[in-house]
């Protein structure tokens, strides 16, 4: 160990990191050997490169100068640029019914804008039951696979911060009556955080580095790494449906989707996108762009003012599609990014925050009260323009949009509630049950239909015991007797 000792000792100070070792004679054997170990794991010739690009200076966002709007599949299937929406969902409806569709959620953020202590999965979201994410996704996933008669596997990427919360949630909860089997959680990778003033490194504790998970585009990465494109090419997947955990009205597997995706004629099969139209220019959503043949996401902090505000002739928004983050993506794709695991990196994305950090100097844990660090992470949306021909698809807010980020006003419990009434309404008036709305349009109950009992609003004209009246400001729920809800 002394060894490694001495090797490590001269790595960190020829690139002005010797305090990470400043505690390391006071350490027992073990702290010692974590120490080691972990900072082993750690290129600092090419950390030192990232610190100089992204710490000590900001990257200058470029705009690709041919930047256009991304054209995309309208909702209405009808109106201009028409297509046979009904073909592409049997498409899409037989690729899942022969086992070739996974579903996957990313979830291992930190949730730190909630503020909820747990693995945001274990959040509970919905508007009547509150029942957490992870057992509404598991409902759908069920539900899928009762619909087609298949098994969905589900691929769930944790953090190595809440990797073990996350597990010991299924457990407790007997994995939400999925096989176990067919349920694959790995962790992603973590990048040091790094002091902005300094460009240091930073501890958490005297034997630990300050660590952030690496972002959602280090799904490609550790989907490759943890052995879960091996187990997905074991089981015959083609074609991983990616969503996030915080967002309860994404369809986990939506078969028109699929069916564009590996059929549409302008797709390469590898990677496409939902967008919704933004309502306004300022809304925070990165927007699809094209630019050399290729479909690429610019995140809204980065459009330019001038392309933002930008109108056509019609007067509607020309950088008008918004991403939300739901996206397929073929194994043979995350194959061929990560056959060169070494090599391939999506850009990074610099955020500034604020982490604790242990002093060396002064030998204790501080609190900063300002932004201190900066996080470095990859986003998954960065890998678009690598696929040789990306298609987007338009989905409706109502039906597919309801994040909770925020303990309190936009995407928050409260506007998601709002949102799932809206949606759970919509759907019963399309069976004919009149649903009370208030002046602005918006529902006037708290409505609750469990996916177990329609996965769309089609599957509710099968459904039996709904209610004849919704009273304004009542709370309904629609789900099956609990024995058939679980196995
Ligand atoms: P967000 O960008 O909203 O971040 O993640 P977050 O970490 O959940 O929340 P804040 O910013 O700390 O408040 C969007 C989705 O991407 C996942 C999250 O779990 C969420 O589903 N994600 C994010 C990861 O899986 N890993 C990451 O490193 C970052």
């Amino acid at each position: 160990m002394s060894q490694r000792f001495s090797a490590l000792e001269e790595n960190l100070k020829a690139h002005g990191q010797s305090h990470l070792l400043a505690c390391y004679h006071e350490l027992n054997e073990l702290q010692q050997r974590a120490l080691l170990d972990q900072l082993s794991q750690i290129d600092f010739a090419a950390l030192e490169k990232l610190i100089e690009d992204y710490v000590r200076n900001r990257p200058a966002v470029c705009i690709p100068e041919d930047l256009s709007p991304a054209p995309y599949y309208r909702h209405d299937p009808k109106g201009p640029g028409g297509y046979d929406a009904a073909d592409y969902r049997r498409v899409g409806e037989d690729l899942i019914r022969r086992g070739k569709v996974a579903a996957f959620t990313v979830a291992g953020g930190q949730g730190t804008r909630l503020g909820w202590s747990g693995p945001k999965g274990t959040y509970p979201a919905t508007v009547v039951t509150g029942k957490p994410l992870f057992r509404w996704f598991a409902e759908q996933i069920l539900a899928t696979e009762r619909k087609y008669g298949v098994t969905i596997p589900w691929y769930i990427m944790t953090s190595p911060m809440n990797h073990e919360a996350t597990r010991a949630f299924f457990q407790d909860n007997n994995n939400f009556s999925l096989e176990r089997k067919n349920i694959f959680m790995f962790p992603q990778g973590v990048l040091p955080s790094i002091e902005t003033a300094t460009g240091k490194l930073l501890l958490a504790d005297r034997h630990r580095l300050a660590v952030n998970p690496d972002g959602h585009g280090g799904s490609i990465r550790a989907l490759h790494e943890c052995g879960a494109i091996e187990d997905m090419v074991g089981r015959g997947i083609e074609h991983i449906s990616y969503f996030q955990i915080d967002n309860p009205l994404v369809k986990a597997v939506d078969p028109l989707f699929v069916g564009l995706h590996a059929a549409a004629d302008d797709s390469s099969g590898e990677m496409s996108s939902k967008m919704l139209p933004k309502i306004t220019p300022e809304e925070k959503l990165g927007v699809f762009c094209r630019s050399e043949g290729k479909t690429l996401v610019i995140e809204y902090s980065d459009l330019p003012e001038d392309l933002m505000y930008a109108r056509d002739e019609r007067g509607h928004l020309r950088f008008l599609s918004g991403s939300i983050a739901i996206h397929l993506l073929s194994v043979g794709f995350v194959q061929r990014l990560t056959a060169d695991a070494h090599h391939f990196a999506l850009p990074y994305h610099r955020a500034d925050k604020k982490v604790p950090y242990y002093d060396t100097d002064q030998r204790r844990v501080v609190e900063p009260s300002e932004l201190n660090s900066v996080k470095l992470e990859t986003f998954v949306f960065d890998a678009i323009p690598l696929a040789d021909s990306s298609i987007i698809y338009e989905t409706s807010r109502v039906e597919e949009f309801g994040p909770i980020k925020n303990a309190e006003g936009v995407d928050s419990p409260a506007t998601s509630h709002q949102l799932q009434s809206d949606r759970a309404g919509a759907w019963l008036e399309t069976v004919g049950l009149e649903v009370p709305r208030d002046d602005e349009g918006r529902v006037n109950a708290r409505i609750e239909i469990s996916p177990l009992i329609a996965l769309e609003s089609g599957d509710l004209a099968s459904a039996v015991d709904l209610p004849e009246r919704i009273e304004p400001g009542s709370e309904i729920v629609i789900q099956p007797p609990r024995k058939q809800m679980f196995r």
